[in-house]
């Protein structure tokens, strides 16, 4: 009886429910009876990565490392890659990588050419005749093929010397939404992967969008003419199916070139291109001239890798065997490093940044001034020198500015102790420019082809007197007579040199380290501090241009000074958190006027303004490279910011 009053009101309350949900009665009754599970993610969408690569084998390591990291789930990423025409080992490299990692991707397809080692109708492997174009357009359409083939939502081209240092890059231009889309790759000229206008025949033209873009002073995604090298093609989209690179376009007149031939591809199809800067995603080298050759390419890319080291750690693949780069010390009988025991960041860095030069250091600890108390100083002989005070705060000496001081000294006198006739000492946040190691030996070379007498050369700093040109030294190109400068970011040094420094027994009346430099070779502006020295004979020079710089400034991101919290020089109670590198006195520099800048002749370009390079200014080779690829900007800008960077000198 009652149970069947209980079946009743069951059966009621069904009713009442499917009542109120028409149509649902079956499922509802599974719903009360059962847990709902909730819906599971979506899969990431399915992406080809394309690679070609001809003699890479300098920049796989490296950029194969950028591709294992990026932060996408490897299951959903299939791989394309192809080598051709390879003088050096980039075929067994691919191959090795591929088959240590096609169990991670979803698959791999691999397009290998061994022979032939070279295009017939080539001057050399930097030189694009209409063959090499054709064979990477063809090349470029195979990859979209399989991708379209095997239904991959996503194509990402990048070139093999593109550092993605980015691990989010894939995420976040598919999160831009559009069909093809390019992360703003990043050199140490203007140069990047994109155009910000092209001209009726299909080459670069200068407008003013690109500069502004091109240093991140406006940030979004901009819809351009032209993004090559690295792009993303979202093969969702229906108007990519008419995309091609090969073969060009009925109507294509413009020069045979992939990036041109594609770019009006596109065009056709109704596809606009987007350039993005919003973050930074990560580096290319600057394209070199037709008749440039492999060892070009590898130093230039040597390069790339030391700008991305400054503020990404980027490491070469894991997968790929990668002899390290054979070390020297450019002829130098020693190279000291001075770093903080406590900045291993700094450290790291600058050991896998000379790593990747070639250029092989001596660590040397520097003496924290944050641990030198009062007996420590007195025990020395440290007395300030009298009457000094920093020329801009007013403030005496700090315990960072005696270490500092110190850790230069204790090189000096390694020199003299070890009889070494010539030493680099580099402090461990610099910033090496392109081809270092060469343009360095070079000076050193015809330095003493020149017989110079010399103790002492900058080879970066601060130039502090800017009214009055320096003079150049005859018989040697990029060298000038060092004027009052400021900053010991790494000089030459001589033994006859570091003798001169030891001899003027700086303890007795010390001054922060860069301006007792000027002091030595008598170009100090305080004539005060200079009668308290009695020898000023210190023979000093500059290389001109600059080699090294600082790696960040007053203010940028990275930025860390190490003085912030330092004590001034007697009395430990007395804290400071004056900073030099803040300090008004170099912000007051203004930029080294055109006429008081050094003339010298040399193989760089002076710095910026220089005219940016369009194509109609250009001679058109033969469908060379140089003629489209790196029409792109190619003039310096780093110098530019530099001249105008507020910056001062470091105290560790
Ligand atoms: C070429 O690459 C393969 C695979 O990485 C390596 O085993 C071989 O030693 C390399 N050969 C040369 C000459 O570098
Ligand atoms: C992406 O763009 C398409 C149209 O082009 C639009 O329908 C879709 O909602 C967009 N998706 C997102 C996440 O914005
Ligand atoms: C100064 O530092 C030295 C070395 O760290 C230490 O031996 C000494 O006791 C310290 N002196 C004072 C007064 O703190």
């Amino acid at each position: 009886m009652m149970r069947a009053v209980e079946v009743a009101e069951i059966g009621l309350f069904c009713a009442l429910l499917a009542a109120l949900v028409p149509g649902s009665y079956p499922e509802l009754v599974t719903l009360v009876q059962d847990r709902v599970s909730p819906e599971t993610p979506l899969l990431k969408p399915k992406v080809m990565i394309a690679i070609l690569a001809r003699n890479a084998a300098h920049s796989l390591p490296h950029y194969l490392g950028c591709i294992e990291r990026l932060d996408y789930p490897k299951d959903r990423i299939a791989i394309w890659a192809a080598t051709d025409h390879s003088l050096d080992n980039s075929t067994s490299m691919l191959r090795e990588w591929l088959k240590e990692v096609q169990g991670m991707y979803h698959y791999v397809e691999w397009r290998p050419m061994d022979e032939p080692r070279s295009y017939t109708d080539e001057w050399g492997p930097k030189h694009w005749p209409v063959s090499r174009f054709n064979h990477v357009m063809k090349l470029r359409q195979a990859a979209l093929r399989s991708a379209r083939e095997r239904w991959a939502d996503y194509i990402l081209f990048a070139d093999s010397d593109n550092l993605l240092t980015n691990p989010r890059v894939l995420t976040l231009m598919m999160a831009e939404n559009r069909t093809l889309v390019a992360p703003m790759l990043e050199s140490r000229s203007l140069y990047s992967n994109f155009w910000c206008g092209i001209t009726p025949q299909g080459y670069y033209k200068r407008t003013p969008d690109y500069q502004p873009i091109r240093e991140w002073k406006r940030l979004g995604c901009y819809a351009v003419p032209m993004v090559h090298s690295t792009f993303l093609l979202d093969l969702r989209r229906d108007a990519t199916r008419d995309l091609a690179f090969h073969p060009p376009h009925p109507d294509y007149t413009w020069a045979f070139d992939d990036i041109m031939v594609f770019a009006f591809s596109a065009r056709q199809a109704d596809v606009q291109m987007y350039i993005c800067n919003r973050e930074h995603y990560g580096f290319l080298p600057v394209p070199l001239k037709a008749q440039q050759n492999l060892e070009d390419e590898a130093e230039s890319f040597s390069h790339t890798v030391a700008e991305a080291l400054i503020d990404h750690s980027i490491e070469p693949s894991q997968y790929l065997y990668n002899p390290s780069r054979p070390l020297d010390m450019m002829g130098f009988d020693e190279i000291f490093l001075i770093n903080l025991k406590r900045r291993l960041d700094r450290r790291t860095r600058m050991l896998d940044t000379l790593g990747t030069l070639g250029i092989q250091v001596t660590l040397t600890e520097a003496v924290d001034g944050k641990a030198l108390n009062t007996s420590q100083l007195q025990a020395l002989g440290i007395e300030m020198l009298p009457g000094y005070k920093d020329p801009y705060s007013g403030r005496v000496l700090t315990r960072g500015e005696i270490g500092c001081f110190l850790s230069h000294y204790n090189t000096w006198t390694q020199v003299v102790e070890r009889g070494l006739e010539s030493v680099l000492v580099l402090e461990d946040d610099v910033r090496f420019e392109p081809r270092f190691k060469n343009r360095l030996m070079t000076i050193m070379e015809s330095m003493k082809q020149a017989d110079l007498d010399w103790d002492l050369m900058y080879v970066g700093r601060k130039r502090m007197q800017v009214s009055q040109p320096e003079h150049s030294v005859e018989g040697v190109n990029n060298l000038v007579v060092a004027d009052y400068s400021y900053w010991t970011l790494g000089y030459a040094l001589s033994l006859q040199g570091a003798k001169k420094l030891l001899n003027a027994r700086p303890f007795g009346r010390m001054l922060p380290v860069d301006e007792f430099l000027p002091i030595m070779f008598n170009k100090h502006p305080n004539a005060e501090y200079m009668a308290q020295f009695e020898r000023r004979d210190l023979r000093a020079f500059s290389v001109e241009p600059l080699l090294l710089y600082p790696t960040h400034y007053t203010g940028e991101p990275g930025y860390v000074s190490d003085t912030e919290t330092s004590t001034i020089w007697d009395d430990e109670a007395v804290s400071t958190d004056w900073d030099r590198q803040h300090a008004a006195k170099t912000a007051q520099q203004d930029r080294i006027r055109p006429i008081a800048q050094n003339s010298v002749t040399g193989d760089t370009p002076p710095p910026p303004p220089a005219p940016l390079v369009t194509n109609s200014e250009l001679p058109r080779g033969r469908g060379s490279r140089t003629d489209t690829r790196a029409h792109g900007p190619l003039d310096s800008h780093t110098n530019g910011r530099i001249l105008h960077a507020q910056s001062g000198k470091r105290d560790d």
